[in-house]
Formats: C-alpha cells, structure tokens, sequence
C-alpha cells in the first residue's frame, strides 16, 4: 500500500506539459494563489517582506504574459480578509505594495492597454492604498485590454455573505420574489458581477487548498497546483499550467 502511495504523482506532474499553446483555447480568466513568498525568503535568511518584494515583481512578467496571450481577465490573490493576523510590520509592507508597484508600472498598464481593478472590501484598507489603486482604476478606466483584477483585503464568504444581505433586503422591500433568486443573480451581487468565471486557477508553493478564494466563481474552474514558489514563478511556468489546461476536457458535470 505504502508502495503505491511512494510512486503518486499529482495530475499536473502526470500531465503532458510541453504541447504548443493553442491561441484559439487560451483561458480568458486566470486566477492566482501567489503563494510562498514567506518560505522563498526563509530559504534565503531573508526576513519574510523580501519575498513579498521579489514576489511583487513576479507580477509584471505574469501580465505581459497574459496580455500576449489573449487572457482577458488576470485575477491576483494579493491579501486576504484573513491576512490580517500577520505581524504588523509584515501588512504595512503589503499594503505598501500596491503603490510601489503602480508608482513604476502604472504608465507601461496604460501604454499596454490594461484595465486596473479591485476585488475586496476597500473599507479598512489604510488610505494610502486605495489612493494609489484608486489613480490606477482611474487612469485605466477606457483601457479595453487585459483586466488586471487585484484581491485586496478580499475573502470569499464575506463577499458570498455580503451578497446575501443585499438580495435578502431586496426580497423584504418586495423589489424581488424569493423564486427571483437564482444562480445568474447571485453571480450578479458577487465582487465580479462584470466578469466571467476564472477558467484556469494557479496556485503555487504546493499548498492544494483555496484559502477563502472565489468559492463561488471557482465551481467549474480548471485547478493547476506547483510546488514552485511565487517568487520562482516563471513566464515558463505559466505557459506550462495553460498547456495543461488545454489538455482537459471542460465537461461542467455533463459527460
Ligand atoms: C502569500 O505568501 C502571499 C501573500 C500573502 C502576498 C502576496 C502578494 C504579492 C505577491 C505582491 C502583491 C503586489 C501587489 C502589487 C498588490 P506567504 O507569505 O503566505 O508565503 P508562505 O506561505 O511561504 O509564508
């Protein structure tokens, strides 16, 4: 038993992975877990914040990347509801990202035809952030290219929660009927009510898990878990999870 166990291979080792990318089937949604940073740091003996540092400017590779490709939309888990709990110099540092990163970027997003947006509860993100995230949504606002959609301060069941409050206020002030309730209108009060569903999630560092990701948005989602860290993630990388993706056949519970 112990044997078999020995010779497992996940799926994506299992899959063939080096197949030339078909433009005609690219995912128009991807979605990233950037995880690992904290652990890419340690193998170093640096303190955690620099992998967050290296892991931010993994980012600029991953757009141009999706933007060549045809994705049309770019989702990047950048700090969760529960990101919180980190020690405080640690979430400083991460909310300063945002606009460390559009204080360089911002004219090559603007050049390169991508639209900024937000995915999160703005209400208890320090002002400095949001001003920098707000420029960049500004600034980008006619852009019709690559959606590069920011997790910040975002958790699924709060958003799901959320949605539920504002559908069940409809139904008690009569504008909706309970029977009104139905797949389309949720997805419609969701924090992506404008966007499709990811077709493709990327998670790296190894963790197999959602951590408070898009639980919703995710039901049909193609998964491609790797042990590379997200500092280490690569352009190569992100060809390699498309190529397997479009190796799967998308069945959505029919056969
Ligand atoms: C998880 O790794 C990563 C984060 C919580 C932060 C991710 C943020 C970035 C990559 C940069 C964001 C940049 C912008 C511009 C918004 P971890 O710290 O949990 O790693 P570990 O599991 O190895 O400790």
């Amino acid at each position: 038993m112990l044997e078999k166990f020995s010779n497992w291979k996940s799926k994506a080792e299992q899959e063939k992975k080096d197949e030339p990318i078909r433009l005609d089937n690219v995912p128009k949604h991807v979605a990233i877990i950037m995880d690992g940073n904290g652990r890419w740091a340690k193998k170093r003996g640096l303190p955690r914040i620099a992998g967050h540092r290296e892991g931010m400017n993994v980012i600029n590779k991953m757009v141009r990347q999706a933007n060549s490709l045809g994705v049309e939309v770019l989702t990047l888990y950048a700090f969760s509801t529960e990101n919180w709990k980190r020690p405080k110099n640690e979430v400083d540092f991460l909310m300063r990202l945002p606009e460390r990163y559009l204080s360089v970027e911002l004219p090559k997003l603007i050049e390169e035809n991508v639209k900024v947006r937000l995915m999160g509860c703005k209400d208890s993100l320090p002002t400095h952030t949001i001003k920098a995230v707000d420029n960049a949504i500004e600034k980008t606002k006619e852009n019709t290219g690559l959606i590069l959609n920011f997790a910040l301060n975002y958790g699924s069941r709060d958003e799901i929660v959320t949605a539920i409050q504002a559908i069940a206020t409809k139904v008690a002030e009569g504008k909706i009927n309970p029977s009104d309730v139905s797949n389309t209108l949720v997805s419609e009060h969701l924090m992506t009510s404008e966007l499709r569903d990811p077709d493709l999630l990327i998670r790296t560092s190894g963790e197999i898990r959602l951590s408070n990701f898009m639980l919703w948005q995710l039901a049909y989602t193609e998964f491609w878990f790797t042990d590379v860290l997200w500092p280490d993630f690569t352009e190569q990388h992100f060809l390699e999870a498309v190529n397997v993706y479009q190796q799967r056949t998308r069945r959505y519970g029919g056969i």
